[in-house]
């Protein structure tokens, strides 16, 4: 079996659900249920013996040491985080905590429980990372995209606590011989993705008849990989990759933040036609400190070596998306009924018109 760190958020919740539609190796998902998790995610798993939900903090070593000791799963595979830039700006500490605390506090039980394997057991064992393509920084226009040689040059708080989670991975690999393997992934989108990320945002905020707030010049770029692609990858990984080495992940598909805006409006106002498209309810609003204006991916190295290329385009994915959305709305009304409204008052209330 298969140790699920984050396993009720958004790209774990995925995972889980194509994992165990895959085969049938059972998972246990270790989860905090933050406001991102969600166990809504995984309700078509309800009754499952396949999956078993443990809610707990990745921090909590003796939870975890117990839950290895039990399960003696072959692989974790760490996806809890705090995930959003904009909330890493506003309270930084929660982002050391859970990702660098939290990774940090994640190996160290691996490192023992692997300690009191025998010898084929820890030939298989594998501590797979999920992280990001923003720990390498901002690219300008015509620069290459990011290669797992490209230096880490972090800018938000998020992206410093992600790379700071990277460099603890590399040297439990270095130092202790853990098995691990990194994954540096684009931009994500698709089903079960909380409604403060761009997507999700502009689709509900589209359907509610509310402003679709742009930050800055809406100019800045992101290369979108469907969630499903992403997922894939790290099966791949999982199975062939190279202990110690790191996979970028991306889809070739860089889109100004005002292109991916426009096309959202575009699909909606063909499903559900309104009076007036909806790119009128366009603002542009303060841009986000420290901004990224750039990434884009390189994913030739998981290409050559483990086979794996998307299986979506954007204008499909995005398609697939709006329409799970428009059919999923119970689910976001749910999420926008709680503490989520005091979170857009904290980002949005204060920002203005740019
Ligand atoms: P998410 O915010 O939707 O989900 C995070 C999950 O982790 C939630 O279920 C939450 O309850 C759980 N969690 C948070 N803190 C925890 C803790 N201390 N202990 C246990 N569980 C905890 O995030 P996501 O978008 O699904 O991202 C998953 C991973 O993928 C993250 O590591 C993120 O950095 C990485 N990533 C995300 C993207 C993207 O576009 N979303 C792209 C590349 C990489
Ligand atoms: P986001 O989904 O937060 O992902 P990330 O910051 O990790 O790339 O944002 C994607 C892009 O969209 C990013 O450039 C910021 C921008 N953005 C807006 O313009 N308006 C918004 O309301 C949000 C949430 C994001």
């Amino acid at each position: 079996m298969i140790l699920v760190t984050g396993g009720a958020g958004f790209i774990g919740s995925n995972f889980i659900l194509d994992w165990l539609a895959a085969s049938n190796e059972p998972v246990v998902n270790l989860d905090k249920l933050t406001y991102a998790g969600n166990l809504e995610n995984l309700s078509s798993l309800e009754n499952d013996p396949r999956h078993l939900f443990v809610r707990g903090d990745v921090r909590d070593s003796a939870l975890v040491a117990a839950l290895l000791r039990q399960h003696r799963p072959r692989a974790i595979l760490h996806f809890a985080a705090e995930s959003h830039v904009d909330r890493s700006i506003h309270a930084p500490g929660d982002f050391v905590q859970t990702n660098v605390q939290g990774t940090y506090a994640l190996l160290e039980a691996a490192r023992a429980y692997v300690a009191e394997l025998n010898e084929s057991e820890r030939a298989a064992f594998r501590f797979l990372h999920v992280s990001t393509d923003e720990v390498f920084g901002t690219l300008a226009p015509h620069d290459p995209p990011f290669s797992e040689t490209t230096p880490y040059a972090p800018n938000s708080p998020y992206a410093a606590s992600k790379a700071a989670s990277d460099h603890l991975v590399r040297a439990w690999h270095h130092t202790y011989g853990l098995a691990t393997l990194t994954t540096n992934c684009s931009n994500n989108y698709g089903p079960f993705q909380f409604p403060e990320k761009l997507i999700p945002l502009m689709i509900a905020n589209a359907l509610a008849g509310k402003p679709l707030p742009v930050y800055g010049d809406g100019r800045q770029v992101r290369d979108w990989l469907y969630v499903g692609d992403h997922c894939a990858a790290i099966r791949r990984v999982l199975e062939d990759g190279r202990p110690g080495q790191m996979y970028n992940i991306g889809g070739s598909n860089e889109m100004t933040n005002l292109n991916v805006v426009h096309a959202l409006c575009d699909i909606l106002d063909r499903l559900v036609p309104a009076e007036r498209s909806r790119r009128g309810q366009i603002a542009f609003v303060a841009d986000r400190p420290g901004h990224d204006r750039r990434y884009a991916i390189d994913a030739g190295k998981i290409r050559r070596e483990l086979g794996w290329q998307p299986a979506h385009d954007v204008t499909s994915g995005l398609e697939h998306t709006v329409r799970w959305y428009l059919a999923r709305q119970d689910w976001v009304a749910r999420i926008q009924s709680g503490a989520y409204q005091e979170w857009v008052e904290r980002n949005y209330g204060t920002r203005g018109q740019a």
